[in-house]
């Protein structure tokens, strides 16, 4: 079903950014993840290789992901938007409507439990459209299905060091309520 979606996705030409791309950056890892980050859009390198968070933000991120003892095989990554904003700007919202869809068919294909948004962006299309990142990261929403929660995006990290250990704990806080959740069902 998700291979479906992604020659769909590659075919795309809902936005202009179909126009500037070079690679479709769809997703990637388990497609059966209980657990699902969701970033912004993709930078240069994610737009060169087509895989999401693999540039310097999707590095440090790896380092929290490894910190934290999950591996990222085990989850799935994707973004709101699949292909890249020129000069990396922030997505227009016409470019996030136009979509959104691709996302949403993604994670009802991959059913996952816990949905963590990477940065504001994330947040607010996928939380709540008045998400505080400063304010709420680390707290859980209950939307649906799903748990759901949002964390600094990693390239504020790069920016701004004095975040990081909100991040540490926040990450910490979401391998907990992962563990407890894959712990509840091999109990069924
Ligand atoms: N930033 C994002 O939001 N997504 C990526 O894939 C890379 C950087």
């Amino acid at each position: 079903m998700l291979s479906q979606i992604l020659q769909k996705c590659k075919a795309c030409s809902a936005c202009k950014l179909c126009e500037t791309k070079t690679n479709t950056v769809f997703g990637c890892g388990n497609e059966n993840a209980d657990l699902m980050f969701v970033g912004e859009a993709p930078g240069e390198k994610e737009d060169e290789s087509g895989i999401p968070f693999v540039g310097p933000a999707g590095k440090l991120f790896d380092k929290y992901l490894e910190y934290v003892e999950i591996d990222r095989n085990e989850v799935y990554i994707a973004n709101i938007l699949k292909c890249r904003p020129p000069k990396n700007r922030d997505p227009l919202p016409e470019e996030e409507d136009a979509c959104i869809s691709y996302l949403r068919e993604q994670v009802r294909a991959i059913r996952p439990k816990i949905i963590v948004c990477l940065g504001r962006v994330a947040a607010k299309r996928l939380i709540k459209p008045d998400f505080r990142i400063t304010a709420e990261h680390g707290k859980w929403f209950d939307k649906q299905n799903f748990k759901m929660c949002a964390v600094y995006h990693p390239s504020a990290l790069l920016r701004d060091s004095a975040k990081k250990a909100d991040m540490l704990k926040d990450m910490k806080m979401i391998k907990e309520v992962y563990d407890s959740i894959r712990k509840e069902a091999l109990e069924k």
